[in-house]
């Protein structure tokens, strides 16, 4: 898999200096690991295939601490007061960008948010200017979803905020594989099958490789925690670059289905698609939709997860998308602690503050919701 993304950053400076410091030096730097300051710490999060283990360690870790916090009276810290965090979606999105939305108010940021519909890039305004605008109000973070792929990174280029990529093209999403990490991790740690990453578990990946940002980043997630990743898609399906992913390829689904511990059902990316991929829907049902049949050709512990939106019917029925084998709403839940993981991870240093502040103390005493916890 190429990070061709990461082979620039923006310009070197501290986050939140955007208005305070108009004038910091732009220094280019090589980045091995999503753009580093120089004490080391990540200013973007543009793609999982560059993070290393450790990192992606640490950003489980912080993802736990947060869900710790949504179990609070008040789910809310100020670890990014005073900072703003832009939401850009150029391209629609429910889950993702509620999810984004929510995990930077949980933290006290400002979040203003820019919808590329009732924007200005209806009259004709590129996307280098409209960003460079958002940037120049002050922004600390900016949350980029685009339909091409690169283009978060080529923001990360453009703009002095840290960038988090929430999904470009058909090349990554990041923190869709933090999240799924996340929760295969909980949820099979629950059902006994306890280990420090990922070792020893089997996670298969069904459906529309080719068109997938999530399987391109869960498969480096889960192959870089230790899992064992099968990819199963129809050969029209499957990405040329096969030879690079960390991941055996198959194309039949029912042989492995016995030796699974997760089994993550991609959706079919209808709107992606030209026709003559697919013989059709009802085929690819047959070979490659997961029913009840299929569902229980799989161990007695293993899970099955989807991203969303699922197109019930086709690469899953309601049957198993509704069965306790399905953590579809656990990951949607994860995926806000997981956001705030990268957000405060983003902000770093000394902003990092997880105890409640004292508006959120007295707010809480003042309400006399009793018990809430301070303190992480
Ligand atoms: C995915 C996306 O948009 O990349 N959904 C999501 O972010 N929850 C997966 C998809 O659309 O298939």
């Amino acid at each position: 898999m190429s990070a061709p993304d990461l082979a620039q950053s923006a310009p070197d400076r501290p986050l939140g200096a955007s208005a305070r410091r108009p004038s910091a030096p732009d220094r280019p730097t090589t980045v091995p690991d999503g753009g580093s300051d120089v004490g080391g710490r990540p200013r973007h999060l543009l793609s999982v295939a560059a993070l290393s283990r450790g990192r992606l360690e640490e950003l489980l870790a912080l993802t736990e601490v947060f869900v710790e916090v949504a179990g609070r009276d008040i789910p809310r810290v100020p670890a990014l007061r005073g900072r703003t965090v832009a939401l850009c979606f150029f391209e629609d999105s429910t889950r993702t960008r509620l999810s984004f939305e929510l995990a930077a108010k949980r933290l006290s940021a400002d979040v203003v948010s820019f919808a590329a519909a009732s924007s200005s890039l209806n009259k004709g305004e590129s996307l280098r200017d409209t960003v460079e605008t958002i940037d120049a109000m002050g922004v600390d973070l900016m949350v980029v979803r685009h339909r091409a792929s690169g283009v978060p990174a080529q923001v990360s280029r453009w703009v002095r905020a840290g960038v988090v990529n929430a999904g470009d093209g058909w090349h990554e999403h990041p923190t869709q594989a933090l999240l799924d990490c996340f929760t295969v991790r909980r949820a099979l740690a629950a059902r006994g099958r306890v280990q420090p990453g990922l070792e020893g578990l089997r996670i298969g990946i069904v459906g529309d490789v080719e068109h997938s940002r999530v399987a391109r980043s869960d498969v480096a997630a889960f192959a870089t925690l230790g899992a064992e990743v099968v990819v199963v898609s129809p050969p029209t399906l499957r990405p040329s670059s096969v030879g690079r992913w960390p991941a055996r390829f198959t194309s039949a689904l029912d042989p492995e289905l016995p030796e699974l511990d997760a089994l993550y059902v991609l959706r079919l990316q209808r709107e992606r698609m030209g026709s003559h991929v697919l013989p059709g829907l009802r085929e690819y049902r047959a070979c490659y939709g997961v029913d009840a049949r299929r569902a229980a050709m799989l161990p007695p512990h293993a899970v099955v997860l989807h991203p969303g939106p699922m197109n019930r019917g086709v690469e899953i029925d309601a049957e198993v998308a509704d069965s306790p084998r399905s953590l579809v709403l656990e990951q949607v839940a994860s995926g806000v602690p997981a956001r705030m993981a990268v957000l405060s991870w983003l902000a770093g240093g000394e902003h990092h503050r997880l105890t409640p502040s004292p508006v959120d103390a007295e707010a809480e005493s003042g309400l006399g919701a009793g018990g809430g916890r301070s303190g992480v």
